[in-house]
């Protein structure tokens, strides 16, 4: 089955052709981050309308890098939820008008699910398993039962990990995203140079859950004071003493995860799963087999969306002509023709 799988719920317009679940015949991502840059953030207003500029170039080329005619395709797969309405309009709109015109099956995925998925794509990984996912918009501690149910154990209570990344850089005027400017500045600071606080440990059903906004006012309050003082060596120090507090934070939760569910294979998805410290960190944890997925696959794409779709298709799911977009997950019903 040959599933073509797009993606454009933020700033990443990507199209891809993935063949049973698994074969990753194309995945062309096109970037706006150049466009974003300026403002340190995405701007949904832009963002939207790049994903209606490109999406039909970025369409022919997965079609062309696959070497396949449309006609080959058997269902289309599209992210319509959670993200920004306006940029998933896109993607869901053009979903639906292609598979209308193709006559096969459009169905809508969440982004969640896919990004927990992405891992299947390069390794076969038997459920259950940890899933951890970590990007601008999310931060997870998850119990991946299969492709399509998980039960989360915890969740952010304030900013999402990236978005702490990315304000932290955009405070410290270093530019966008974040996360990749601040990994890349931490290889040269001390990541014990400054001791920044992290949260207690909360109790009960609460246990997993992280905060990062104290994190990120205590690392702006010290910008502030350090800022033209040893400007040579502060930056990065700060840099490495904050992106070890963001992975202790989220390690320390993940650790507990482990220990009370038994588990130990964590699969780590989203956009700071690319991040080279976290990696280490959990590369060093012996009992545990963590599986992140190439950097392609660990920010926003399409192989993860036609990927998870076979599944759903598989087992007989389809969405009709109400087919929509949504800002959060909600209760969802897919509907059966
Ligand atoms: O999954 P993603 O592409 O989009 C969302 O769904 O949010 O993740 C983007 C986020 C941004 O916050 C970016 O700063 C962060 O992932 N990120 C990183 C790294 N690469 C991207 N954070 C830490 N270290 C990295 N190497
Ligand atoms: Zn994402």
């Amino acid at each position: 089955m040959l599933v073509l799988g797009i993606e454009t719920s933020c700033d990443e317009c990507s199209v891809a052709v993935v063949e049973n679940g698994r074969k990753i015949l194309s995945n062309v991502i096109a970037t706006q981050i150049e466009t974003h840059k300026p403002y340190s953030g995405v701007v949904p207003e832009i963002a939207s309308r790049l994903h209606t500029e490109w999406i039909v170039g970025v369409y022919k080329q997965a079609l062309v890098d696959a070497g396949i005619d449309q006609s080959q395709l058997d269902a289309v797969a599209v992210t319509n939820r959670p993200g920004l309405v306006g940029s998933l309009l896109v993607g869901v709109g053009f979903a639906k008008s292609l598979a209308a015109t193709l006559g096969i099956p459009v169905i809508g995925i969440d982004h969640i699910r896919a990004h927990l998925y992405a891992p299947q794509l390069e390794s076969e990984i038997a459920y259950p398993y940890l899933g951890l996912l970590v990007s601008g918009g999310h931060t997870m501690i998850a119990k991946v039962t299969s492709f399509d149910d998980f039960q989360v154990l915890g969740t952010t209570i304030d900013d999402a990990c990236g978005e702490a990344f990315d304000k932290v850089a955009k405070f410290y005027g270093l530019g966008y995203p974040g996360g990749v400017i601040i990994d890349k500045l931490s290889k040269e600071g001390d990541p014990k140079a400054f001791n920044f606080p992290k949260p207690s440990l909360h109790k009960g059903n609460n246990r997993y859950n992280v905060s990062y906004s104290g994190l990120k006012n205590a690392v702006t309050n010290q910008i502030d004071q350090f800022w033209n003082r040893e400007y040579e060596k502060t930056p990065a120090n700060i840099a490495a003493s904050f992106q070890r507090t963001a992975v202790d934070i989220l390690l320390g939760r993940l650790k507990k995860a482990i220990q009370d569910t038994g588990l130990s294979t964590v699969v780590a998805g989203g956009g700071v799963a690319a991040n080279s410290y976290l990696r280490q960190r959990l590369e060093s944890w012996p009992q545990v087999e963590a599986y992140y997925p190439s950097l392609t696959l660990c920010t926003d794409n399409g192989a993860m969306v036609g990927g998870i779709a076979y599944h759903y298709l598989e087992r007989g799911d389809r969405d009709g002509a109400n087919l929509s977009a949504y800002s959060r997950v909600k209760a969802f019903r897919h509907t059966y023709p």
